[in-house]
């Protein structure tokens, strides 16, 4: 339930949140917001003016743990500048580097002055009144209430203002225990918001003008409840009741695992009109011996069938995709099935790595960790075919008509930009709607990953 304010007019306190990583921690920032406007904080956009500052961090490779500890110590020198000039200033570091380093963080940059958990951002609020009052919190257990029932909802000024397309966290958490991956230690195990909840949510976001919800999870299409009808639902069910709430015109959801794919949510893209032709399924890597030392639990063969099954159920699909280079023990001609699962499956667009032993993971221990000159190399190869293939999907859009959903102005004045069912940003001109109209357009070019749309008059 919203709350009042707590804080007296004129006592307004700012708060700036800084998000790194997924969009689970894009969606987890705003509801930390949400809990803190229930307590007077308002936003801002710089951190010089911040009386809290909350570092929304991602521990997924070497490389995002390492920026947040950059950051804080340029925010221990704010912090100090600030104190001189009589102003108090709290540091908290919330997400997956809070969960997997706890109390370290304190001892390795003093600044901070709480650290708090994914799975407690409930307590958000309390934890920042026991940090003005001087303690150093540390919030990293596994709450046992559902921190969704406590999280105030968002206020619907806030749904506005960050616009027409929005995340919601359906589900929570990993139990693949991939080898290479912290998720399964820093979320937790697979947890699925029940449907009442997740309707609840999306009503109100739709009310607030939404016309786009994204659902997420770490690994979404394992999302599983019992539906109001009795019946166990799969995340194809879920996606066919949330296409009837009034107001949402489109549907996606991510990440996904191919293990998860069931044959109701394949259904879901040929049959249900709201749920769009995107579909983010990573692979990670194309030779069998690697897939089964990552623990991925399937093979090569079993991916590129089940690309099959979805194309054959939605040709236009545009797939998606995350890959990992280097995993210890890959050599070149594993590599190179890399490079062939990716020119088999086609890719409209894809997210690559270079391996980065995480702690506590068994990848982090095995032997014939990789040369970073051979990682890089592969991952400029990789890249490159990946670039093209996206080239290629961009140049087929050139001459189609689509639906735009328009989502925000553009860069340049009179334009305004629209996501295309394949989730490319098209850039038209302000005339054709307005932002929350999804228009007819007819795609006329494309410079690197946008594209340039007209209105379509013409008929297709
Ligand atoms: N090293 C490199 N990439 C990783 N990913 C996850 N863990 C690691 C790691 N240790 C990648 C995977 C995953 C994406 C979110 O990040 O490709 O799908
Ligand atoms: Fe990590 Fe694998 Fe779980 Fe994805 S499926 S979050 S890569 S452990």
């Amino acid at each position: 339930m919203p709350r009042e304010p707590r804080t007296a007019p004129g006592t307004e306190r700012k708060v700036f949140v800084k998000t790194y990583g997924c969009q689970m921690n894009v969606y987890d920032s705003q509801r930390m917001s949400d809990a803190l406007a229930a307590d007077g904080y308002v936003a801002t956009e710089t951190v010089e003016d911040a009386d809290l500052v909350v570092l929304n961090t991602c521990h997924i490779r070497e490389k995002a743990a390492e920026k947040v500890y950059s950051e804080l110590g340029r925010l221990n020198a704010l912090k100090k500048a600030r104190a001189r000039e009589g102003k108090q200033t709290v540091i908290g570091v919330a997400g997956c580097v809070a969960q997997a380093e706890g109390r370290e963080i304190v001892a390795r940059a003093s600044a901070v002055d709480l650290v708090i958990g994914p799975q407690t951002y409930h307590r958000l609020p309390d934890a920042v009144r026991k940090a003005l009052a001087g303690e150093k919190v540390v919030e990293t257990d596994y709450a046992v209430e559902d921190k969704f029932e406590r999280l105030p909802d968002p206020r619907a000024a806030d749904v506005r203002r960050r616009g027409v397309s929005a995340f919601l966290t359906v589900q929570e958490g990993c139990d693949k225990f991939c080898t290479f991956c912290v998720v399964p230690y820093t979320r937790g195990a697979e947890v699925s918001r029940p449907v009442a909840q997740i309707l609840a949510e999306a009503e109100k976001l739709a009310a607030a003008g939404v016309r786009e919800i994204t659902l997420l999870g770490q690994n979404v299409n394992a999302w599983r409840a019992a539906g109001p009808d009795g019946r166990d639902w799969g995340l194809g069910d879920l996606l066919w009741r949330l296409a009837d709430v009034p107001g949402i015109a489109r549907l996606r959801y991510t990440t996904s695992h191919p293990r998860d794919m069931d044959d109701d949510l394949i259904a879901a893209h040929r049959d249900l009109a709201a749920l769009m032709p995107y579909l983010h399924l990573p692979v990670q890597a194309g030779a069998d011996r690697i897939l089964k030392a990552m623990n991925r639990r399937h093979t090569a063969a079993d991916y590129l069938k089940l690309v099959e099954r979805i194309r054959a159920a939605r040709p236009d699909i545009a797939l998606s995709g995350d890959f990992i280079v280097g995993f210890p023990g890959e050599t070149d001609e594993d590599f190179e099935a890399t490079l062939k699962i990716v020119r088999e499956a086609g890719y409209a667009q894809a997210f690559s790595f270079k391996y980065s032993p995480r702690p506590g993971t068994p990848g982090a221990a095995l032997d014939g960790q990789v040369e970073e000159h051979v990682k890089a190399e592969r991952l400029d190869r990789l890249q490159a075919l990946l670039a093209e293939q996206q080239k290629t999907f961009l140049t087929g859009l050139v001459g189609e008509r689509i639906d735009l959903l328009l989502d925000r102005h553009g860069r340049e004045k009179g334009q305004l930009v629209g996501r295309s069912p394949w989730l490319q940003p098209v850039i038209v001109d302000e005339s054709l709607g307005e932002i929350g109209d999804i228009v007819p357009v007819r795609i006329v070019r494309h410079t690197g990953a946008s594209l340039f749309g007209e209105a379509a008059r013409d008929r297709t």
